[in-house]
């Protein structure tokens, strides 16, 4: 299948960094460079930045993501946000699923499952996390792990909303770490997780679905990891909040140009 019918994704994770003065200042500096990007851009910011970025992307082809979603639609759940809350604020696309989150705050496959639902139900676009442990590849399990984190975090998701998915492949032990997987590491774990998507919907889903790579992307690796058939795009943490780094990347995404030809999102 080729790449250019896929959407070609550039999403920043910022995690708990930036104030709302901190964020103002990254942007002013990082929007200028990044506005005729030839990629969907997506900066996935802590909840109290989301307005600010809505504001300041308002009138670019910029996306905002959150972090995290709860996934009731409202009650009494003290200190947590709901999708129709994101959405009313702007925010298009949610991550679901990172390994922080999974890590720290119990986060399963299962809630991650709910998750992904409550945002696709909301009309946003769920960016699942999957990516095994570092024992878990030395193990050799590393297939099966991402294939069932895949399988449940999908489950009860209807084909038709497989439009408003995207998974991110991010290997836990290349998180913040400086260590990457080979690309071919890489690009074999994505086609596996396009692979289990065929199996559980169809080959034509498969290949119109956005696969990320995440974990220590940065300016001089993401040619190499960009270029692999199975990768369309990246999840970027630390080279996120440097504009000069991610604005490097998105022009290399720009550059290999692929995704040009894929359906434009709604609102477009
Ligand atoms: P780093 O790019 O800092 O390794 O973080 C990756 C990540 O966790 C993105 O979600």
């Amino acid at each position: 299948m080729n790449k250019s019918l896929r959407r070609a994704v550039i999403a920043g994770n910022w995690k708990m960094n930036e104030t709302r003065a901190e964020a103002k200042a990254l942007l002013e500096e990082m929007v200028p460079s990044i506005l005729n990007a030839d990629c969907d851009i997506v900066f996935c910011v802590p909840y109290t930045n989301l307005e600010t970025v809505a504001d300041m992307t308002r009138v670019t082809r910029i996306k905002v993501g959150a972090e995290n979603v709860h996934y009731a639609s409202s009650g009494a759940f003290t200190g947590e946000i709901s999708a129709e809350m994101l959405c009313e604020l702007g925010v298009r696309y949610v991550i679901v699923g990172h390994s922080e989150r999974r890590r720290f705050y119990g986060d399963t496959d299962e809630t991650v499952n709910l998750r992904a639902k409550a945002t696709i139900n909301a009309g946003m676009t769920a960016i699942i996390c999957v990516g095994e442990m570092l024992s878990e590849r030395e193990h050799g399990v590393t297939n099966e792990v991402v294939a069932m984190q895949t399988k449940i975090a999908l489950e009860g998701i209807k084909q038709e909303s497989m439009k408003n998915v995207i998974i991110a492949y991010e290997p836990v032990w290349a998180i913040g770490t400086g260590r990457t997987p080979t690309v071919q590491q890489a690009n074999d774990v994505c086609k596996l997780i396009r692979n289990t998507v065929a199996d559980l919907y169809d080959q034509a889903t498969a290949d119109s679905l956005t696969i990320l790579y995440g974990g220590s992307m940065n300016p001089k690796n993401c040619e190499e990891l960009l270029s692999e058939p199975d990768i369309d795009g990246g999840l970027i943490g630390g080279s996120s909040l440097k504009a000069d780094e991610f604005s490097a990347i998105v022009a290399v995404a720009s550059r290999l140009g692929y995704g040009k030809d894929a359906p434009k999102a709604e609102g477009e």
